[in-house]
């Protein structure tokens, strides 16, 4: 039986950190044995925020592919690209703005908060999750793997779906999010880790930098010495212990945390220690990718040949049932 198929998505923000790395990598990294993969590099969705930003777009995407590569990604498995190399996203989008409803747009929950916030107003960016379901519906998804925070886009994407079957006939599936129980991932200061609070842990960087980073971590606000009882349960470097430390060491840390026999600083010496080990051999890939930059161009390059492939098969479908030569 062919394999379903899966398309992933992200925007190019450059090197990753760890957030991105357990919370979506990994994952991809499991599922590109058992399905088809497509990973889209989604820079014309990061146009609809800063479309005058793109002195540093095309290094962005570069970085992270590499990180995609180091991390275990296969490009045998999985065909990488990049949307803007693949212009049937445009030619679907097009089509399927015809047939959605402007106020479906506007309902969608980060819409009105990205106005709000951020003053966003463009015609592009309301279309951002139109553009984000030609990415799915173009390759003809089964599942996206998403965070929760993009469900309300996978609903849209499966109306948009059913509204171009409806009218035209039977062309698309639907699309199912993929949840996966992500890690909540916390940044040296205690928030969600993420590349726009600037509290993040890269993978591309040193060890040593890593070291700095988790020695300025927040922990326990009353925890102010060793002797002093902690709380691991609110405590961002414990969270991270989770991810890295082996589960005695945790039970360990815990009862020691607790008792007060174990300091902040041992417990983030540890943290980093354990951090580093653990990205040591992506660390290494990424640095052997980084001096060869040729190879990820040409694998960029052959992801989106292979991407086309099925993009133009879809297109030749919603072409025809469109009346469209
Ligand atoms: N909106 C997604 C995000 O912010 C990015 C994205 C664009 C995407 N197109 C996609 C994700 C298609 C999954 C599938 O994370």
């Amino acid at each position: 039986m062919a394999k379903k198929v899966i398309l992933s998505g992200m925007q190019p923000s450059g090197k990753l950190h760890i957030g991105n790395l357990e919370g979506a990598l990994a994952n991809w990294v499991r599922l590109q044995n058992d399905y088809d993969m497509y990973c889209c590099i989604v820079d014309w969705h990061a146009l609809t925020a800063h479309a005058d930003e793109t002195a540093d777009l095309d290094d962005r995407i570069v970085q992270m592919a590499i990180d995609y590569l180091a991390a275990g990604l296969d490009p045998k498995k999985c065909a990488i690209f990049i949307q803007s190399q693949v212009k049937e996203h445009a030619e679907l989008h097009l089509l399927f703005s015809m047939i959605i409803p402007t106020p479906w747009l506007e309902r969608v929950p980060s819409y009105k908060e990205k106005v709000e916030k951020l003053g966003l107003d463009s015609y592009g960016f309301l279309g951002y999750p139109l553009l984000q379901a030609a990415d799915i519906l173009l390759y003809r998804a089964d599942f996206v793997p998403v965070g929760k925070d993009q469900v309300p886009h996978i609903e849209l994407t499966r109306e948009v779906g059913r509204r171009f079957n409806g009218i035209f006939g039977e062309v698309f599936p639907d699309p199912q999010s993929l949840l996966t129980k992500i890690p909540v991932v916390p940044g040296i200061d205690g928030q969600k880790m993420s590349k726009s609070y600037g509290n993040e842990i890269t993978i591309a960087e040193k060890p040593e930098e890593t070291e700095a980073k988790v020695k300025k971590m927040f922990t326990d606000p009353l925890k102010l010495r060793k002797g002093d009882p902690g709380r691991p349960e609110i405590c961002p470097v414990f969270a991270l212990h989770q991810l890295y430390t082996p589960q005695a060491e945790i039970d360990r840390i815990d009862t020691e945390c607790r008792s007060g026999a174990l300091g902040c600083v041992a417990c983030k010496k540890q943290l980093a220690d354990d951090i580093n080990k653990a990205l040591e051999p992506i660390r290494s890939r990424r640095a052997a990718l980084e001096s060869d930059i040729d190879f990820v161009n040409d694998m960029l390059e052959d992801g989106a040949n292979r991407a086309r492939v099925r993009a133009q098969e879809t297109m030749a479908m919603v072409r025809e049932k469109m009346n469209l030569r």
